[in-house]
């Protein structure tokens, strides 16, 4: 197990209470896309901090523990451009340099982002992004002098988002003006697919049946009475096209790729994202004498309870 610390005061809690040789990572911060609210990512310790960090408080600890890796995750994903080179590329020179005084380093974890498809138009070579990853890394290391780190990746979505798919029927379709017609839809987009609403993701869509029917632009809604609940266009063309409804049962649509994310992030319970618990429900309130109670509606989520969930 190699906890990554996320921030350099983390280490004293480990050093507290681990009573064993143990292994750390140090997550790199990494700079924001320029399109987003941020420069900086909130997450990991800043790439020109870590050298002096690992000089004061790593190195010389008398073997307790040891920095075994580095790691750094792109919000915006694994992606063939500028941005995702030149933030790779940051780390990777960080481990060269910390590798020459830190000879126990061995790893570069490149984390998650490795796309799946979000329409049927997706274009991915994964086979160079990853051989253009190794071999920046091999580039790097070997104009450097030091031994190729492991590899690790943390691939979330192109693990298990294939493993899913929601499934609606069109329970109504209304005309609201000239152009725009809606599907209703008997569920919601946000309590079931969050992800739609919250960062505008797009899943892979298409109609169940009907397909011989001809098709036009919809929007798709869901039955909750929040304006935002709506579906309104496909990472490709920006639109929705869906076969008319006609006669006879109705029309299913289906959404692919969904198994990451979305049940982690609705409801009550079970395995959050990130394995953050739900947290303590209070209900505070009245009785008809006037008098103010509270009581614990549901206890905090125990790491336990999520441990066994997940079979361990
Ligand atoms: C540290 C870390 N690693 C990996 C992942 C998985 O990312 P993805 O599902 O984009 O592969 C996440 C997602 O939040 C993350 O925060």
């Amino acid at each position: 197990m190699v906890p990554i610390l996320d921030n350099v005061d983390e280490l004293r809690g480990y050093i507290k209470s681990v009573k064993v040789p143990f292994n750390l990572g140090i997550r790199v911060a990494a700079e924001e896309e320029p399109n987003f609210p941020f420069y900086t990512s909130r997450l990991g310790i800043r790439a020109k901090d870590i050298l002096e960090f690992y000089v004061d408080k790593i190195e010389g600890n008398e073997h307790r523990f040891q920095l075994k890796m580095l790691h750094i995750f792109l919000n915006k994903g694994i992606k063939d451009d500028i941005y995702y080179w030149s933030e790779l590329n940051k780390v990777i020179n960080l481990y060269c340099q910390l590798k020459k005084i830190c000879p126990e380093l061995d790893s570069i974890n490149i984390g998650g982002g490795f796309p799946i498809k979000h329409s049927l138009g997706f274009d991915y070579n994964y086979q160079f992004m990853i051989n253009e990853i190794v071999r920046n890394i091999k580039v790097a290391c070997k104009r450097t002098k030091v031994p190729m780190p492991n590899i690790f990746t943390e691939f979330g979505s192109y693990t298990v988002g294939e493993s899913m798919a929601h499934i609606y029927s069109v329970i109504g379709e209304k005309m609201q003006n000239d152009k725009e017609t809606w599907y209703m839809i008997d569920s919601s987009f946000i309590t079931t697919l969050p992800d739609t609403w919250g960062i505008g993701e797009k899943f892979l869509m298409l109609p169940i049946n009907k397909w011989d029917n001809e098709y036009h632009r919809v929007v798709l809604g869901g039955i909750t009475c929040d304006s935002h609940d709506y579906y309104d266009s496909e990472e490709h063309i920006k639109e929705v096209f869906l076969p008319k409804v006609g006669e006879g049962e109705p029309l299913y649509v289906g959404f692919f790729h969904t198994g990451a994310y979305q049940d982690q992030i609705s409801g009550y319970g079970g395995i959050k994202h990130c394995l953050i618990p739900s947290p303590k429900h209070i209900i505070v309130g009245y009785d008809k004498n006037g008098k103010l109670h509270d009581w614990v509606y549901a206890k905090e989520q125990t790491a336990q309870s999520m441990l066994k969930i997940l079979g361990y």
